[in-house]
C-alpha cells in the first residue's frame, strides 16, 4: 500500500498542510522540537487510532484548536482509498471513503509498523511490553486479533471484580471456563506469530549486526500445546491449581496476561546482557520481520522510523536503508540529519523541511504540485 496524500489541521503544533506524498522514502527534517514526530504521528494516527507515544488522545489537538482532522488517501492495490480520523471535544471519528465503518474493515485498508527510540522498551523492560508488541504484530497481521485481546481483558477484569468480593466458585467456574478459552486463543494466535516472525527477525538481526550473534525468540505462555483444546484444559488446570491462591489474595495469579517473549542472542537473554546497540538491533529486526512477514502475506504496511540518526550509527544506517529497500514499502523517516541516510533513490524520496510546525517539501520535479502554493 502506498499513502499518495496526507493532510492534516489542527494537530499537535502543526500548521494546516496538505502533501504529495507519491514517493518510496518520504523525509521530515528539522531541528529539535519542530514537529517531525508529530508529522509522523499524524500518519500513525490516522493508520492506528493510537498516539504514537504514550498520551491521550485530546493531547494531540493543537493547543489553539478545537479539534483535529487528518485526511490520508491510501493506494491499495491500485484502488485508492480515503481515510479520516477526527478528534474533537466529542471524541474521535474515523471515517472510511466518507462512511463510518466498522473498525476492523477501517484498518483493512490502512496499516503501519513504527520503529520509535522508546521501543527498546519491547527488549529491556517488562513483558507487558513484549506482549504488546506481540500482539500489535499480530493485530497488524489479522485485525481479528484486537477481538481475541478484548474478550479477554473483559473476562480477566470480571473476574478481578469477582475475586475482589468474594464470589461464590461456581461464578468463578464459569469465568475460568471462559477465560480458559479466549487465553487459548490469544496464546494460540501469538504463537502462531511469532512464528512466522522468527526466522525474518533472526535473519534481519544478523544483517543488521552484521554477522555479530544469533537471535531467538521464544514465546513463554501458561497456555501451551498444540490445538486449542489442548491449551485451553492447560490453562484450565492452572487456573484450578490456582484458585485457593487467588481467592486468598483476591486476584488472579495465571493467565496469559502473564505471558512473555523471551529473546536472547546466542542463547543469552537480551534483557539481561545485551549492550544497547544490540537492543536497538534486536527492536529493529522485530519491526522489520513485521514488515517481512507482511509482504509473504502479498501486504505491505507503512514503515514509520522516528528519529533515525539519534537510533543508530552510521553503519546500521546505511544497512538499515539497504534492508528498506529491499523491502519494497514507503517508508515515512524523520530525522535531524537527512545526510545520515545515505543513498535514498533521488528520484524516488520526498524530503519535507520542517520548521516551527511548517512542513516545506523540497525541490523535486516529480512533486511539482507541491508548490502550487
Ligand atoms: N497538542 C499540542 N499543541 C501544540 N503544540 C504541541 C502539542 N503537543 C506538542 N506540541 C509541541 O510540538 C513540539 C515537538 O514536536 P515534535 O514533533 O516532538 O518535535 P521533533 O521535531 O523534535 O520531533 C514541541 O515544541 C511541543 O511543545
Ligand atoms: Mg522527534
Amino acid at each position: 500500500m502506498r499513502l499518495t496524500r496526507l493532510a492534516a489541521e489542527g494537530f499537535r503544533n502543526l500548521a494546516p498542510f496538505e502533501l504529495n506524498t507519491d514517493a518510496r522514502f518520504i523525509v521530515f527534517h528539522g531541528e529539535n522540537a519542530q514537529g517531525k514526530t508529530n508529522a509522523l504521528e499524524a500518519l500513525w494516527l490516522l493508520a492506528t487510532l493510537r498516539p504514537l507515544r504514550g498520551h491521550r488522545l485530546s493531547d494531540l489537538v493543537g493547543w489553539d484548536a478545537d479539534e483535529a482532522a487528518i485526511r490520508g488517501e491510501i493506494d491499495r492495490r491500485g484502488i485508492s482509498h480515503l481515510h479520516e480520523v477526527e478528534l474533537g471535544p466529542r471524541g474521535r471519528s474515523t471515517r472510511l471513503d466518507g462512511d463510518r465503518v466498522e473498525l476492523v474493515d477501517y484498518f483493512r485498508a490502512i496499516r503501519a509498523i513504527a520503529f520509535q527510540p522508546s521501543d527498546e522498551e519491547i527488549v529491556s523492560d517488562s513483558p507487558a511490553h513484549r506482549r504488546r508488541w506481540l500482539d500489535r504484530a499480530a493485530f497488524t497481521a489479522r485485525p481479528a486479533h484486537l477481538e481475541l485481546v478484548r474478550v479477554h481483558r473483559r473476562v480477566l477484569q470480571q473476574k478481578q471484580a469477582a475475586l475482589r468480593e468474594g464470589a461464590k466458585d461456581d461464578v468463578l467456574d464459569v469465568l475460568d471456563h471462559q477465560l480458559a478459552l479466549a487465553g487459548a486463543r490469544v496464546a494460540e494466535r501469538r504463537d502462531e506469530m511469532l512464528a512466522e516472525l522468527e526466522p525474518h527477525a533472526r535473519e534481519l538481526y544478523e544483517r543488521i549486526s552484521d554477522h555479530r550473534g544469533e537471535l531467538g525468540l521464544i514465546y513463554r505462555t501458561v497456555a501451551s500445546g498444540g490445538d486449542l483444546e489442548q491449551r485451553a484444559s492447560v490453562l484450565t488446570k492452572r487456573l484450578r491449581e490456582s484458585r485457593a491462591g487467588e481467592r486468598r489474595r483476591r486476584t488472579t495469579l495465571t493467565g496469559v496476561q502473564r505471558d512473555d517473549v523471551v529473546i536472547t542472542i546466542d542463547g543469552h537473554p537480551t534483557r539481561t546482557f545485551g549492550s544497547r546497540g544490540q537492543v536497538r538491533s534486536v527492536v529493529l529486526a522485530l519491526k522489520l520481520a513485521e514488515l517481512r512477514a507482511a509482504r509473504e502475506r502479498g501486504d505491505t504496511p507503512l514503515f514509520l522510523i522516528d528519529d533515525v540518526s539519534s537510533e543508530l550509527d552510521r553503519s546500521r544506517t546505511s544497512r538499515l536503508v539497504t534492508l528498506l529497500a529491499e523491502l519494497g514499502t514507503q517508508v515515512f523517516a524523520s530525522t535531524t540529519s537527512p545526510e545520515h541516510l545515505g543513498d535514498l533513490p533521488e528520484d524516488d524520496t520526498l524530503f519535507v523541511s520542517v520548521r516551527d510546525g511548517q512542513l516545506s517539501p523540497g525541490k523535486s520535479q516529480r512533486f511539482a504540485d507541491n508548490f502550487e502554493e
